[in-house]
């Protein structure tokens, strides 16, 4: 239990608005059902929280699900409209246990929303929560009053629609809670879904599609022996979950398939393999690359996006492929049950990049923990985040180069709203094949330095850009730039 002096410990890390939520929850006391947040408190003061035990499943005996789409409730002649709910529910994701969490529409990974380039979303949120929350579109670009602002929540009760244009190319984009403060633990306990983008001029390229084209979620977590989730320190979620379930197997066809991985987890590098065989990226954050590129190991941080080829009608029927993680060890299993047909292509070239234009501005942005007032906050450029400042303003239509530092000795990510970007360079070494295409999200290892640019082009507004490491930016480690005109 949070004692006083503890909350007031808290309230210096959290900043008043989150102080606001917790002093409601916390006093409301008997009186309130005990939602799946509730017990979690303690846990936001991470470096105290102790790591329990961690409930123990044998390996590929789950089935992965592919999370459901989502069926709009009209269809007009522009546009597709969506109601989802903001609603705590116990789910499955350990064998035969309810977990409770935090869902849309009661799903751990919430339904996928299928949207196309030139034909508008409209999602209407429904806040079924008794705290604020609220719902970013992770890599779209949209105005400003639509992209999910940490200081734009939708209240307990109060329902919220959202607007997509979808102008943007075809892409992996995913849809995730951004409420100040608690943005970290909202994903943490489930709040988060994709989000893809079908682009008519990628048909011709007769990549795998239908049941063939299948969005991964890793993630991890940490479970109590109750099975329940413990938000504490990142270095305690030793159990990984794909889709919502730890260490599953997935039944393929011997044929290829697109797969679109997403990491999903509030804090985490994932290192993946298959064992040696070969993925084929064929795209990143942003879309499709120029060109396939055969890799044997993919980088993957908190909230990247890769997507791959795999011909599994190279190996005979029977044949196991297991993807794991450098240090975690297996995540899930691919099990080759059947021959299939397969009309679906592997072209040798995508789709070229867009032009980048040369940039006019360039800007440092230093990302790293320091004290304030006695406790330890996340920064950017000296300064935990101030949702009344405006850090950088940005001229509509410019493009600029930001050169990024992670000024600590242990990893980083960094993220911006509205754009995608172009990985220049990393300090003194070219970009790395995991910084290929156009990215919002991009790693940045333990005190090293990254050269990004990109196009402001779109809308006017307040956005924010902040480590992806939710647990980071939740205590700070965010910055908001003002697009002007
Ligand atoms: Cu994926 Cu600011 O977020
Ligand atoms: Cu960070």
């Amino acid at each position: 239990m949070l004692n006083r002096r503890r909350l007031l410990a808290l309230g210096g890390v959290l900043g008043s608005a989150a102080m606001v939520q917790l002093s409601r929850t916390f006093s409301a006391g008997a009186t309130e059902p005990a939602g799946p947040h509730h017990s979690d408190l303690d846990a936001m003061l991470a470096a105290e929280a102790p790591a329990g035990p961690s409930v123990a499943v044998d390996p590929f005996t789950v089935r992965m699900p592919v999370p459901s789409e989502l069926r709009p409730v009209v269809s007009l002649r522009d546009r597709d409209i969506y109601h989802l709910p903001i609603q705590p529910a116990n789910v499955e994701l350990l064998p035969g246990v309810q977990t409770p969490a935090l869902t849309y529409g009661g799903r751990f990974v919430g339904p996928t929303i299928r949207a196309s380039t030139g034909r508008r979303v409209q999602v209407y949120y429904s806040n079924r929560l008794d705290m604020p929350a609220n719902v970013h579109l992770h890599g779209g670009h949209v105005p400003a009053s639509h992209d999910g602002h940490p200081m734009d929540v939708i209240e307990p009760g109060a329902w919220r629609l959202y607007d997509y244009p979808n102008t943007q190319q075809g892409a992996t984009l995913w849809y995730h809670d951004h409420s100040h403060h608690m943005e970290a633990e909202h994903v943490y306990r489930g709040l988060h879904g994709f989000y893809l983008i079908d682009d008519e001029d990628e048909r011709h390229l007769r990549l795998p599609r239908g049941e063939y084209d299948v969005p991964i979620m890793l993630r991890d977590a940490q479970f109590d022996t109750a099975g329940a989730m413990v938000f504490g320190p990142a270095s305690g979620r030793t159990t990984t979950l794909v889709n919502g379930r730890p260490q599953p197997y997935f039944p393929v066809a011997a044929r290829k398939y697109r797969l679109r991985l997403l990491n999903g987890a509030s804090q985490r590098v994932f290192r993946l393999n298959l064992g040696g065989q070969e993925l084929v990226q064929i795209a990143s954050d942003g879309g499709l690359l120029p060109a396939p590129v055969p890799r044997t190991e993919l980088t993957l941080t908190s909230a990247e996006r890769c997507e791959v080829v795999i011909d599994f009608g190279r190996y005979p029927v029977g044949t196991q492929l297991v993807l794991a993680d450098a240090t975690a060890g297996p995540l899930m299993r691919f099990d080759v049950v059947r021959r299939a047909g397969d009309n679906s292509r592997l072209p040798d070239e995508l789709r070229p990049l867009p032009a980048l234009p040369a940039a006019t501005v360039e800007r440092d942005v230093l990302l790293n923990f320091g004290l304030a007032g006695g406790v330890t906050v996340g920064m950017i450029n000296g300064r935990t985040y101030d949702p009344t400042v405006t850090d950088f303003q940005v001229q509509r239509g410019t493009t600029e180069i930001w050169r990024v530092t992670n000024g600590d000795p242990f990893p980083h990510n960094f993220h911006m709203h509205l754009v995608q970007f172009q990985v220049l360079d990393r300090g003194t070494s070219p970009a790395t094949v995991d910084d290929a295409g156009r990215k919002d999200t991009v790693f940045l290892p333990a005190r090293t330095t990254v050269r990004v640019q990109a196009t402001f082009g779109d809308h006017l507004g307040k956005y924010v850009y902040h480590c992806h490491f939710l647990d980071h930016s939740a205590r700070g480690m965010m910055a908001q730039m003002e697009v002007v005109a």
